[in-house]
This record gives C-alpha cells, structure tokens and sequence, in this order.
C-alpha cells in the first residue's frame, strides 16, 4: 500500500488532502498537534524527531508539508514565528523524514501565491532565483529577513511587510533547492488558491475539497512528472 505522511492534518486543506488521499486508497498518516497518534508539531525538533523515530522501518511515498500560520501584526516576534513554521519547519519535517522515504517519493510545499517572487525588490529577487542558491544561503536569507525587521530597515533591504510572503517565497526557493539535492524524488510547491479555511476565511472563493484537490494532484504526480516546480490546479505559476 502507498503511505503517505500530512502535517497540520487536524483540519483544514490538512484534513481534506488527508480525506482525498485516503479515497484513493493511500494509508494515511494524518499528524498533528493534538493527534494522539501520530503527534507533530513542525517547530519542535524534538516533537519532529520523535515521529520519525516512532516511524523508523516504515516507507513513505508521499510527504506533504502542509502545517502553516498566518498571524497578525507585523514584527520581529511574527517574522520570527512565521518563519519557524512555514519555512523552518518544512524544512526540519523534510529532513527529518527523508531517510524514510522511497526513491521516487512525491514532496509536497503546500505554499501561496503570496509568496511570489515579484514581493521582492528586484536585487532579493535574484538572490532567491540564483541557480546557485543552497540551502545555507537561503537559510541565511531567512535569518536576514527576521534581523531586517527586528532593525526596522526591512523595507529599505527590499522585504514586504508580510512575514507569510516572505515564508512562502523561502518556501518556494526549498522546494527548488531541494529538487537539485534529490533529483530522483518529484519535490514540487503548490498555490491551492485562495480557500475557505480557518486562515482563508468564510469570504474565499475556494472550498477545502477544490484547494486540497490542487495539493493531491502534486501528491500523486507520475514517476515521470515534474520536479522543482509551482503549480495550481495542476498548472506551472510563476515563481
Ligand atoms: N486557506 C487559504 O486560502 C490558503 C491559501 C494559500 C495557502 N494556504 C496554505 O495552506 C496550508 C493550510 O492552511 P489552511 O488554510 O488549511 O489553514 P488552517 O485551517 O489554519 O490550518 C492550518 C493547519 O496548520 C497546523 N499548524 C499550525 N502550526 C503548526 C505547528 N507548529 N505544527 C503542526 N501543525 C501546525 C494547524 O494545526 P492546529 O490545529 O494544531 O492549529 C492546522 O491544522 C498552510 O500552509 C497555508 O499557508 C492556505
């Protein structure tokens, strides 16, 4: 049977990709904060490090990252935070649970349209488009963008105000280091549009079935399909 591993599963586009992948006829492994089976929480290395452990020996052919925050306000705690989820912890979820994945298993950034490229001035820009880029430079962009707000000059380096874009912009540029690193494995960023959730609000055009649907076509892509790439709805966006 093919498994497949979601985090933030408790509800949301989490719960419905879970919904979706298990109608056909995936074993799901639904985590998240309060599942008392499979508990994560993606800024916990101990909590990340844990579940990998309880789930040594096993095999997972598909890993969504979906767990994700969107806060209010605006400073260097939410820039803080909002990184350490949306960006660290896709980071430290995948790290942690590479080593039980197969050859060819599909990666999945459940990311955003909000974290194109264009929020960027057009010198951050190129850095995060470099093909050059690693994974120690765009940590390091990260850690830049936290220090830029804590000293007010986040604006003046090129950032938008929003630590969400930025998270999602690191996101993308992950996905794309991440599918030079592995070659073999399908590592793609998904948009599922602008959905009805908790984060999305009752005023989104989208429901939680259409979003997720969006994130299982990446999750169940053929052995040949794309790598390194962002998509909606099974369709390339630009970065
Ligand atoms: N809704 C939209 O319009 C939209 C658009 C573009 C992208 N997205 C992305 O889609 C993903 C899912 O969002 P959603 O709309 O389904 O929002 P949601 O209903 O607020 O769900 C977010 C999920 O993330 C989990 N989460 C947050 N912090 C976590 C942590 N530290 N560890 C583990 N799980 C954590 C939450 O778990 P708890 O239940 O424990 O809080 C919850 O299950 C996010 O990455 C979001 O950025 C959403």
């Amino acid at each position: 049977m093919t498994t497949a591993l979601v985090t933030g599963a408790q509800r949301g586009l989490g719960l419905a990709t879970c919904e979706l992948l298990r109608g056909r006829g995936f074993e799901v492994l639904a985590t998240s904060r309060r599942d008392p089976h499979h508990p994560l929480d993606v800024t916990s290395d101990e909590s990340v490090q844990h579940l990998a452990q309880q789930l040594s020996g096993r095999v997972l052919d598909v890993l969504v990252n979906n767990a994700g925050i969107a806060l209010d306000g605006f400073d260097e705690r939410v820039a803080a935070r909002t990184l350490d989820t949306n960006f660290f912890g896709a980071v430290r979820v995948t790290d942690a649970f590479l080593p039980l994945l197969s050859p060819r298993a599909r990666v999945v950034m459940v990311s955003s349209g909000m974290g194109e490229l264009s929020v960027l001035a057009p010198p951050l820009r190129a850095k995060f488009l470099d093909p050059g880029l690693e994974r120690e430079g765009l940590f390091a962009l990260m850690h830049a963008f936290v220090d830029d707000v804590a000293h007010g000059r986040h604006a003046a380096a090129g950032w938008p105000s929003s630590a969400y874009s930025v998270s999602k912009v690191g996101l993308n540029a992950f996905t794309r280091v991440l599918a030079r690193e592995r070659p073999l494995l399908r590592v793609n960023a998904v948009c599922p549009g602008w959905v009805r959730t908790a984060m999305g609000g009752a005023s989104a055009p989208r429901s939680v079935r259409e979003g997720a649907a969006s994130i299982v076509w990446a999750a169940t892509l053929a052995e040949d399909g794309p790598t390194g790439g962002f998509f909606r709805d099974g369709h390339p966006i630009d970065w």
